[in-house]
Order: structure tokens, then sequence, then C-alpha cells
């Protein structure tokens, strides 16, 4: 077995359709896991699906809607049925949001709360008895650097990746003894739709003199691309990080450590 395998594991990757998910989704197919994207949006779902299975892998895809608690047990009830194991979970759909505390309103924090951390609750809530049955698995949660350093105008946001930092703490304390591993990611800006769209949104016109001025945010001088965050995803998943449980990695070109 070749190190970074994932012949036969069972991935359940939430946000598969766009960015980040899109590249886990790619590269664990690569390494031969069978792929269940979980996503809101069937038809970019059915893309990555569709790629996946023109490169040779196994992909399927669930519309669900991973604030909604019913939707994702029923989910992931369904694969478990289908394959009797769920080795690997993602955490990774998420949504941004732009404010102060006194620009987000009620209906902005709610939003923010049933996506990025809600979300991630109900699947870990659904998938964790699982895991525990089998004996083990491996989840990895996205969380930022937005819930290590203050970002100016993140106020909803940095209080879900937040709490995303602390979920992840909290079930790998829960279940060492039953050999879940449980970690995050906190990448820095990535070039993924996510900021694409948040260009086009805020500085229409002007997209190409911010992607630079964003890019150089970062003290290595760019945004990172999809595939990197994707690489120590697997690694995170793989045997090879066998050792490692309730840590938090931040990929970021810097961002944290070295802005002075
Ligand atoms: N791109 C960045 O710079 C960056 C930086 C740090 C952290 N992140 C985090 O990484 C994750 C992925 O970001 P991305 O840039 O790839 O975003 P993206 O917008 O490109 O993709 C997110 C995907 O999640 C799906 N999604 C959204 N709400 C959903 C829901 N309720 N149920 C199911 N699926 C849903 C979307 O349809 C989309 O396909 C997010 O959690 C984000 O907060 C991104």
């Amino acid at each position: 077995m070749h190190t970074f395998d994932l012949t036969s594991k069972i991935a359940v990757i939430t946000g598969g359709g766009s960015g980040i998910g899109k590249s886990i989704c790619e590269v664990f197919a690569r390494q031969g896991a069978s792929v269940y994207i979980l996503e809101l949006n069937e038809q970019t779902g059915l893309e990555t699906k569709k790629a996946i299975e023109e490169s040779g892998g196994h992909a399927s895809i669930m519309a669900c809607d991973v604030s909604n608690q019913s939707q994702v047990a029923s989910v992931i009830q369904a694969i478990h049925q289908d394959t009797g194991r769920i080795d690997i979970l993602i955490n990774n759909a998420g949504v941004a949001h732009i404010g102060t505390v006194e620009t987000t309103t009620e209906e902005d924090l709610d939003r923010i709360y049933r996506i990025n951390i809600k979300g991630v609750y109900n699947c870990l809530h659904a998938v964790v008895p699982l895991m525990k049955q089998q004996g083990g698995g491996a989840i990895v949660n996205m969380a930022s650097v937005a819930a290590m350093v203050g970002i100016a105008d993140r106020f909803a946001y940095s209080m879900s990746k937040g709490a995303v930092l602390t979920m992840t703490l909290s079930v790998a304390k829960d279940y060492l003894q039953h050999n879940i591993r449980c970690n995050c990611i906190s990448p820095g800006r990535v070039h993924t739709p996510f900021v694409d769209g948040f260009l086009k949104k805020n500085y229409p016109g002007k997209e190409q003199e911010m992607f630079e001025k964003l890019s150089k945010t970062q003290p290595i001088g760019r945004m990172g691309n999809p595939e990197e965050i994707a690489l120590l995803a697997l690694y995170l998943c793989s045997d090879a990080a066998g050792f490692i449980t309730g840590t938090n990695y931040p990929i970021d070109g810097g961002f944290v450590t070295l802005n002075s």
C-alpha cells in the first residue's frame, strides 16, 4: 500500500461542488476513496461527480442542506445503508459574510450560525455514532485563519470559524478512546469562487486590482490554491497522520505568523 492511499475508504465531503471542497473530492477519489458529495447546489455537485467518474474514480452526489438536521440524518443513513461504513468526514461547506458587530443583522448572524456552525454539528452528530460503532474514523473540519487572528469586517464569520475550531477540539477529546481523529484546517485566502464572488459583489469593475491587493495580504505574495488545501486534508485523513488529533493547521502563506 502506498502512502496516502485511500483505496476502499468511504469519504463524505460537504460542499463538494465548488472550490476547496471540489478539490478535496477530486484528490480523495484519485487516491482511491469512494466519495459522497453532500451539496446544496445539486448541479455543481453533479459536475464534480462527472469529473471524478471521467478520471476513473467513484463518486455519488446527495443533494443536502447541511443546516437541516433531518436532511443530514437521512442522507447519512442512506450512505451508511449503501456502504456499511463511513471512514472519513470532511466538514467543508461554509459561507462568507462581511460586517462588523454594528452592521451584522440578527438574520445575518442566524444564517451564518445555521450553515457554518450548526451544519458542522449536524454532520458530526450523524456520523460520529457510526464511526464509533465501526471502531474509528478521521474527521477534518474547515475553519479559517479568522478563528485565530482578528480579521477586519468579519464579525459573524470569525465567530463561526472559532466555533469550528472548538468543536474540533471537543470531538477530538471525547472520542479519543473510539479511535476517531478530529482535526481542522485554517486556510488563509484561497482562490476559489468564494473569493471571486466576494470581489464581484463588493468591488465591481475593480476585481483585478483588488485581487492583487488581496494576494499581497499573504506574506508569501499570493493566494493559496484549492489543491494545496486538499493535499493537507488528504494527509490528515490518511493513515500517515495516525498520531495527529485535536490539532488546527493554518495553511496561509505566513498570514498568521509573519504579518507584522
Ligand atoms: N476560499 C477561502 O479563501 C477560504 C479561506 C478560509 C476558509 N475557507 C472555508 O473553506 C470552505 C470552502 O470554501 P470555498 O472557498 O471552497 O467556498 P465555495 O463557495 O467555493 O464553496 C462552498 C460550497 O459549499 C456549498 N454550500 C454552501 N452552503 C451549503 C449548505 N447549507 N449545505 C450544503 N452545501 C452548502 C456551496 O454550494 C459551495 O459548493 C468554507 O467553509 C470556507 O469558510 C475558505
